[in-house]
């Protein structure tokens, strides 16, 4: 069976590919690609350790490389949405100067991304506690946010002072406050109308979820949106994780048999 290319038309995807990178394409299914994909993006401290680096911020400036190419991979594939694990609820533990460094780099991305997220017809929005970032990082958040909203392509969420079960608690707040103010009963709550009151419902829940670094856990990353999700784990620390392993990672969800709980 032939299986055509994905049609690749995003500005930034027009360097040459690499023959590995074409090789993985051409085995690309591109009417069975995921539609979200979610990334928890682990490793970063080990990568910087690894090169004899002693602060781990090194490790996460590095991981803006990977950052950048994941979104343009998953643009240029013309997913519908990409989800990243940016920062968790459970980061704020982290020592003063590493969060410090952190939100500076996230600073800088929210800026310096910005050109390249329109040129390639991104929209980006954020799932999380966002009010718990500090001014600067929620004005540069909500300026890229509002800039890019009118964009049609990949949705990129960052997920920002993210923890799932948090989010979830949310949620029954806002489904308790519905009910004492009349507008449901508890009978009318049902996984779907639950589902649209997570953070962006309408993204739809991830079809493959993938983390880096080897490690076996989901952290408190979707926990309810990833009930079906296919999960990838790659070696590879974050800073590592270039285009083919992201292929390589969609090749491994093509190959899998999707039952959702059903049968043949
Ligand atoms: C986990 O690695 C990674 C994080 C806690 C932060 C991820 C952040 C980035 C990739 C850079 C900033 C992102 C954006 C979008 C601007 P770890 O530090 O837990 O690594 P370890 O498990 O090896 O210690």
């Amino acid at each position: 069976m032939s299986v055509s290319r994905p049609n690749i038309a995003t500005p930034t995807l027009r360097e040459p590919f690499s023959a590995e990178e074409s090789r993985l394409f051409s085995q690309l299914d591109p009417a069975r690609l995921p539609r979200h994909v979610a990334i928890i993006m682990d490793g970063n401290g080990r990568w910087a350790k690894s090169k004899g680096m002693a602060a781990r911020i090194f490790g996460h400036r590095a991981g803006i490389d990977s950052v950048r190419e994941a979104t343009r991979t998953a643009a240029a594939l013309r997913l519908h949405a990409l989800t990243l694990y940016a920062f968790s609820k459970e980061n704020w533990s982290r020592p003063t100067a590493e969060i410090a460094a952190l939100m500076e780099l996230l600073d800088q991305f929210l800026v310096q991304e910005r050109a390249e997220l329109n040129d390639n017809n991104v929209r980006l929005v954020a799932s999380g506690e966002l009010e718990d970032l500090r001014p600067r990082t929620r004005e540069l958040l909500e300026e890229t946010i509002s800039l890019t909203s009118s964009n049609t392509g990949l949705t990129l969420n960052l997920a920002l002072s993210y923890g799932a079960r948090a989010e979830i608690v949310r949620a029954a707040r806002r489904a308790m406050e519905m009910a004492r103010s009349g507008e449901l009963s508890p009978e009318e709550l049902t996984p779907e109308l639950f589902s649209r009151m997570l953070d962006h419902p309408e993204l739809g829940d991830p079809d493959l979820l993938i983390r880096t670094s080897g490690e076996l856990r989901v952290s408190n990353f979707l926990l309810w949106q990833i009930a079906y999700s296919e999960f990838v784990v790659v070696a590879k620390l974050w800073p590592d994780f270039r285009r083919p392993d992201f292929l390589e990672a969609i090749l491994q969800y093509q190959a899998r048999d999707r039952r959702f709980g059903g049968v043949r």
